[in-house]
């Protein structure tokens, strides 16, 4: 299953200000990096894992964790994994200029 999506950078940006959005959105985690196209690209991240599950959960209930390289990587707890049948997700992130993009790949059980 896959999903894409593709974010104005400049809503984030506006977004931004918004304590409530990026409580409700972000992990703190995530925040680290309070840039426009860092959060762009995880909301991106977010709503692409909704389109390949094909519905909308939690935004809390994802996280995307960086390795050291700077690789992101997409989290769901193990309940989440097992009862959406999933086995393995793969996430791929790019931003230029206005628009960041993210495409989410799974398996299934
Ligand atoms: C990763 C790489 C493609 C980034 O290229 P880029 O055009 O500058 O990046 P883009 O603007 O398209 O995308 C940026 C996003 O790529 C993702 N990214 C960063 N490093 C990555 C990596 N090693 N592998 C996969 N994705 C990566 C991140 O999500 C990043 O967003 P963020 O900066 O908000 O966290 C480039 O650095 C590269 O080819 N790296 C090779 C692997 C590498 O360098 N490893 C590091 C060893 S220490």
């Amino acid at each position: 299953m896959i999903g894409i999506d593709i974010v104005y950078i400049p809503n984030i940006k506006k977004l931004m200000q918004n304590e409530v959005f990026i409580k409700k959105t972000f992990h703190s985690s995530e925040t680290k990096t309070f840039t426009p196209e860092h959060l762009a690209g995880i909301f991106a991240a977010k709503e692409a894992f909704f389109k390949a599950i094909n519905k909308k959960i939690n935004w809390l209930n994802i996280e995307i964790k960086k390795e050291k390289s700077g690789k992101p990587n997409l989290t769901i707890s193990t309940e989440l994994k097992d009862k959406l049948k999933i086995q393995n997700i793969y996430l791929s992130i790019s931003h230029d200029n206005d628009y960041a993009i993210a495409q989410v790949t799974l398996t299934t059980k």
